[in-house]
């Protein structure tokens, strides 16, 4: 069948709007209608080259929901019109990782750099990013990287748990582990950032420190459970300093758009003895150093986490956090800053870097 799809063909060249033939599902795949895509950051990396120019081309898109088409061979626990939410990390159950009750290791997880070559266009075969491809009206997924949910949620807030809301707040709640009174720094509070300051408030922390140069940033993660607010991490020592009574923070979260290495030191230097620093923003795959004290690091016995999907485990998480978006824990709507039809796409990513938005969707009906 025919599909438009926004592509990354080159290096920092736009995202393209093409028609594709997307194949046929094969068993344990589904054809999806896409209703709403996320303008993730992660989206970015790999258009910008981040991942090697070898992830190109590339329809991109793995934060997304739609709704079942068709159901193939051996596909189980799924029916058509159901309502999905995409996961970037698929769940085969089986692996060592999935059986360890771990499946944001999903050995299947290798297809988020890999894709999976199902649209053919005007320029040839391309991949899907995470084997999804959100950027497409349809897609074809394998049953291991949807998730069903309830049908009573609105497809728009499906689509925003199905990676931003997941990572952040399991990067607060499931990394870091943040526990009551606790004083916690978030570094960068966009679409990831400012679900992992929901988590750490959730979670009862004392203080949560929202770190970013944008004002409007800084103003909206007050918003949703920060205490305070600050444009640096120069800015966020002495603050930390006189809110933790000088003993630095429990938990340190790097949810910015690039981290870059020389954020390194900074924030670990927030950091108090026997505290953690996050990482979750991706940057450049080539990065290989980042600047640490290494003497303190060790004699303060401090703790540094690499953070994938927040840990989250997606057919358990994304179905719990939509519940506690239904009891009114967890502020979503508010997240949503402006929708674009898929060919403004460019104008979304635009915005995204400009500071503009808190998370922009596509929206398949406009
Ligand atoms: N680990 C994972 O599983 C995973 C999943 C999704 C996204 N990500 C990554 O998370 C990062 C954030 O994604 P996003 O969609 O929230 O991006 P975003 O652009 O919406 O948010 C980034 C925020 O960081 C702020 N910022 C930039 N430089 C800063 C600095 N030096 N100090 C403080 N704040 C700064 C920006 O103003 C912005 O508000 C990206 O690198 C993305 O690729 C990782
Ligand atoms: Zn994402
Ligand atoms: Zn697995």
């Amino acid at each position: 069948m025919k599909t438009r799809a926004a592509a990354a063909y080159e290096v920092n060249g736009p995202w393209v709007v093409d028609e594709f033939e997307l194949r046929d599902p094969g068993p344990n795949e589904l054809l999806v209608k896409m209703s709403f895509a996320g303008l993730c950051h992660s989206d970015e990396h790999i258009r910008m080259g981040d991942f090697t120019e070898a992830a190109l081309p590339m329809v991109c898109g793995h934060e997304g929901s739609g709704i079942v088409e068709y159901v193939g061979d051996n596909v189980r626990g799924f029916a058509v019109g159901d309502h999905v939410a995409a996961s970037f990390i698929p769940s085969c159950g089986r692996c060592p990782s999935c059986a360890n009750g771990e499946q944001y290791l999903c050995d299947n997880g290798a297809e988020i750099m890999a894709g999976d070559t199902k649209f053919i266009g005007p320029r040839g075969e391309v991949r899907a990013m995470s084997g999804i491809g959100t950027f497409s009206e349809y897609s074809v997924v394998h049953e291991n990287s949807l998730v069903p949910v309830g049908d009573w949620y609105p497809l728009e807030t499906v689509s925003l748990c199905s990676c931003g809301v997941a990572t952040g707040w399991g990067s607060a709640v499931n990394v870091a582990q943040v526990k009551a009174g606790d004083t916690v720094v978030i570094i960068g509070t966009g679409g990831i950032g400012v679900n992992a300051v929901q988590g750490a408030a959730m979670a009862g922390a004392a203080n949560v420190i929202a770190v970013d140069p944008v004002e409007m940033k800084r103003e909206f993660a007050q918003t949703m459970g920060a205490t305070h607010a600050v444009a640096s991490i120069e800015e966020a020592g002495p603050l930390v300093q006189e809110l933790s009574w000088g003993r630095g923070a429990n938990e340190v979260i790097i949810t910015v758009g690039d981290a870059t290495s020389d954020l390194f030191a900074p924030a670990m230097g927030l950091v108090g003895k026997g505290g953690s620093l996050t990482l979750t923003s991706l940057s450049d795959m080539a990065q290989n150093d980042i600047s640490l004290n290494t003497v303190d690091f060790a004699m303060s016995g401090k703790h540094l986490h690499g953070s994938i999907y927040g840990y989250c485990n997606p057919r358990a998480d994304i179905p719990k956090l939509l519940r506690l978006y239904d009891q009114g824990k967890l502020k979503l709507d508010e997240l949503v800053t402006q929708k674009y039809s898929l060919d403004d796409i460019n104008e979304g990513y635009r915005a995204l870097h400009a500071g503009e938005i808190i998370r922009g969707l596509i929206d398949y009906s406009m």
